[in-house]
């Protein structure tokens, strides 16, 4: 196994030595009402005081709209759609019709692209940077019906048609039901309205994921895929050295503690006070970043500063704890497996059988074509080797030696070594 980057031994060193070993104390339980006094006392302090700091860098405005808001920011016609799920989950769906630049015919059939964001993010994953290097406007331009796509338990995706957001039942989810409800709800909903047969499909970590899971499992959604691009795809975490996930899989009570066993991350107003507020100043930015990056492990060169803060607005978009555990559950394991309910009689109920099963990626026929990078710490490269061995139609890989899991969608670089060769791809399947 090869040693963690030196960027990512700091941010976990970091991270536990800074919040988590505190935590451990002995006297927990007082140690956390201190813990949560010190840090609601900081944000006081910085909030009063933030006006001296003002000027220190101009935040892009982008930093505090919604989805909508920065789509037409930049000029391009946006329209959303709420759809319902099976299972009552009420999601937002957002839709580019077409570009700047091919506006004219806008009467005419256009090919329809889906784009599948991952884990703690959301539909702004494809709109964060400028418009030439933002998968969402750059296939708007290149004459596509570009759809994007929100998770359950995202900012955008808090609704249900029965439950209330802040019941257990809510949370009571993780990325199967993304796969076997939410997918396809929103693949149905896109081909009925654009009259379509076939539509392209991108997805991101997470999002390819569920992916793989519902084109193995549901064979009438595989059918409408006509090509399947995944970037940075996750399957089997054996190998992952995300140190989120590490921290998630040692702190699992303390995960359930804060966030009382529903949210993870949620869009409270103290995430978007640190986007959009703290990033700023200078000396804080190092603390925004680690939080950011110790997800999946960064990159500062390939990365334009200037935009963090509109990265961090943005994200993490929030899941379920339910979904987190999941994730922890697979942690130790080369096989990506349902959710494990507890216990034998759970288990039974949710699947018909004592154990949660198998998922198995052999079964799934759709032209793939994977993007993955060796520095990245959530879809290593051992597990993406795994991955590749199993996918039957294969049709494009590339490894990109220095890329992280979020340079797939915030690397400066990112049009050129990704998306150019997606929409080459997409050009020569009409
Ligand atoms: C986005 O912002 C606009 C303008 O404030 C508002 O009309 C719209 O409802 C917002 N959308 C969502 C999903 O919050
Ligand atoms: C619009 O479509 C017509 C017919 O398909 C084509 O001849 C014309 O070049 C198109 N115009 C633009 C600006 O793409
Ligand atoms: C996008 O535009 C910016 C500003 O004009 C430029 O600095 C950058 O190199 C461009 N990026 C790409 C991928 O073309
Ligand atoms: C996120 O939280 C802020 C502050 O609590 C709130 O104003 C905003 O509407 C929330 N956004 C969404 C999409 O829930
Ligand atoms: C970096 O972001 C800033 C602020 O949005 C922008 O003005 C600049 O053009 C970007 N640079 C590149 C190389 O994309
Ligand atoms: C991972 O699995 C191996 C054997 O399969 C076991 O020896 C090891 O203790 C496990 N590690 C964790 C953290 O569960
Ligand atoms: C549950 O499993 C049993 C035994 O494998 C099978 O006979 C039964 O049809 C299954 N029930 C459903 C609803 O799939
Ligand atoms: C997946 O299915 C194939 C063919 O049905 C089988 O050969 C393989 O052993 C299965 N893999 C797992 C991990 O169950």
């Amino acid at each position: 196994m090869q040693p963690l980057p030196k960027g990512a031994q700091y941010v976990t060193d970091y991270f536990e030595d800074t919040y988590i070993r505190p935590l451990k104390s002995r006297r927990a339980k007082r140690f956390q009402m201190w813990y949560l006094f010190k840090v609601m006392s900081f944000i006081l302090i910085l909030g009063t005081t933030r006006g001296a700091f003002r000027k220190q860098r101009s935040v892009n405005p982008e930093a505090s709209m919604n989805i909508s808001q920065i789509i037409s920011y930049w000029g391009y016609p946006d329209e959303e759609y709420d759809i319902t799920t099976e299972d009552g989950y009420i999601l937002s769906l957002y839709r580019i019709p077409y570009g700047k630049t091919n506006s004219e015919n806008n009467s005419v059939q256009r090919l329809v692209v889906y784009l599948q964001h991952g884990l703690l993010t959301s539909a702004s994953s494809w709109i964060s940077n400028l418009p030439n290097n933002s998968l969402g406007f750059l296939l708007a331009d290149a004459g596509y019906d570009v759809w994007m796509g929100n998770s359950r338990g995202t900012t955008w995706s808090r609704k249900h048609l029965y439950l209330k957001t802040n019941s257990k039942e809510f949370w009571a989810f993780s990325f199967d039901e993304m796969a076997k409800y939410d997918l396809p709800a929103s693949i149905n909903f896109i081909v009925k309205q654009t009259q379509q047969e076939q539509i392209f499909y991108v997805g991101h970590s997470q999002g390819t994921t569920i992916a793989f899971i519902t084109f193995s499992t549901i064979p009438k959604i595989a059918e409408r895929i006509k090509v399947f691009f995944a970037l940075a795809p996750v399957f089997s975490i054996k190998y992952s050295k995300s140190p989120l996930i590490k921290m998630a899989y040692n702190w699992k009570s303390l995960i359930k503690f804060f966030s009382g066993s529903k949210e993870f991350l949620p869009n409270t107003s103290f995430k978007r006070f640190v986007g959009s507020t703290l990033c700023p100043l200078k000396i804080i930015d190092k603390i925004c970043r680690d939080i950011l990056f110790m997800v999946t492990g960064y990159d500062l060169k390939n990365l334009n500063m200037s935009r963090v803060d509109v990265y961090m607005s943005q994200n993490p978009a929030g899941t379920s704890v339910q979904n987190m555990l999941h994730w922890c559950q697979l942690f130790n394991s080369s096989h990506l497996k349902a959710f494990d309910w507890g216990s034998p009689d759970l288990n039974l109920v949710h699947f018909n059988q004592t154990t949660s099963p198998l998922y198995n990626v052999t079964n799934m026929n759709v032209p793939t074509a994977t993007w993955s990078g060796e520095n990245d710490l959530l879809a290593d490269p051992e597990d993406v080797k795994i991955l590749l061995s199993e996918i039957t139609n294969h049709i494009y890989h590339k490894t990109i030696s220095y890329y992280n899991h979020v340079d797939f969608l915030f690397g400066l670089d990112v049009y050129h070594q990704v998306y150019s060769e997606i929409i080459d791809i997409i050009q020569g399947n009409p």
